[in-house]
């Protein structure tokens, strides 16, 4: 049996203020939610040392960063390297958003540098994996997905693999208020467990994959009661408290 796992991605939004409203109706909420419900909120890196303190105590609340360089130190002005997320604390990094590959022009080849720096540092990195519209209805899906997995793979090794989070994220159901069927989606996760199973073997069934994408409320629990469906990486909706707490209840 795998956990569910729902992580927030609040991307550049959020305030001193806004965030403390936020993190106070979230802990809360939390404590009367299973158990086994995990949970990660990721806000921009000048907030976490805010949440960090904010979370002081509430061993439910997992904080996750949205970037990482993959340096470890040095001349690289404006970055941030995974020790430094790591002493705040810092559990899950975002790695390969398709607004970091598309706007920030993050190549396979960066994100694979990142996921190492993140392992080597024991947080947990979130790679995220999707495809375009076009490219779906090329029905070059697949292969979209398994060549972002396979390109970091093959730098990582297995061992630290195995130890990711995967968020399928299809990029024409981000933020635009289109989701995935849920048998469009379990197929997807379907097809992803299958190729971590014949790389990775018997720990590709302990593996969470998250699905992205316009994940409110109303559609996360036919989403997240699919087989291969572990929980969601959600965007608008996890700046809203309710809203973002009827999804962690739904994965229940
Ligand atoms: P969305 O974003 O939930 O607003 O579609 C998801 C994401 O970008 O992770």
């Amino acid at each position: 049996m795998r956990n569910k796992l729902i992580i927030g991605n609040w991307k550049m939004h959020g305030s001193v203020a806004e965030n403390a409203a936020l993190i106070e109706q979230l802990t809360q909420g939390v404590p009367l939610l299973d158990a086994n419900t995990e949970i990660g909120v990721c806000p921009c890196a000048i907030h976490i040392p805010q949440i960090s303190e904010l979370l002081a105590g509430h061993d439910r609340i997992h904080i996750g960063a949205q970037n990482v360089n993959e340096h470890t130190s040095g001349a690289f002005t404006g970055e941030i390297s995974a020790g430094m997320l790591r002493e705040f604390p810092v559990k899950y990094v975002l790695l390969g958003h398709s607004e970091r590959r598309t706007l920030f022009g993050e190549t396979d080849e960066m994100i694979a540098a990142k996921f190492v720096a993140v392992a080597n540092e024991q947080m947990t990195p979130v790679l995220c994996i999707g495809e375009s519209l076009q490219q779906r209805e090329q029905n070059k899906t697949e292969s979209v997905l398994l060549s972002q997995l396979e390109s970091v793979l093959k730098v990582t090794g297995k061992e630290s693999f195995s130890k990711a989070v995967i968020a399928y994220e299809p990029i024409w159901a981000i933020g635009t208020g289109k989701t995935a069927t849920p048998e469009q989606a379990q197929a997807v996760h379907q097809v992803l467990r299958h190729w971590l199973a014949t790389h990775l073997g018997e720990v590709s069934q302990r593996m969470q994959i998250l699905y992205g994408g316009s994940v409110k409320p109303d559609n996360a629990k036919t989403l997240f009661s699919q087989n291969d469906i572990d929980g969601g990486l959600i965007g608008g909706a996890s700046l809203n408290a309710e809203a973002f707490l009827g999804i962690c209840e739904a994965a229940q």
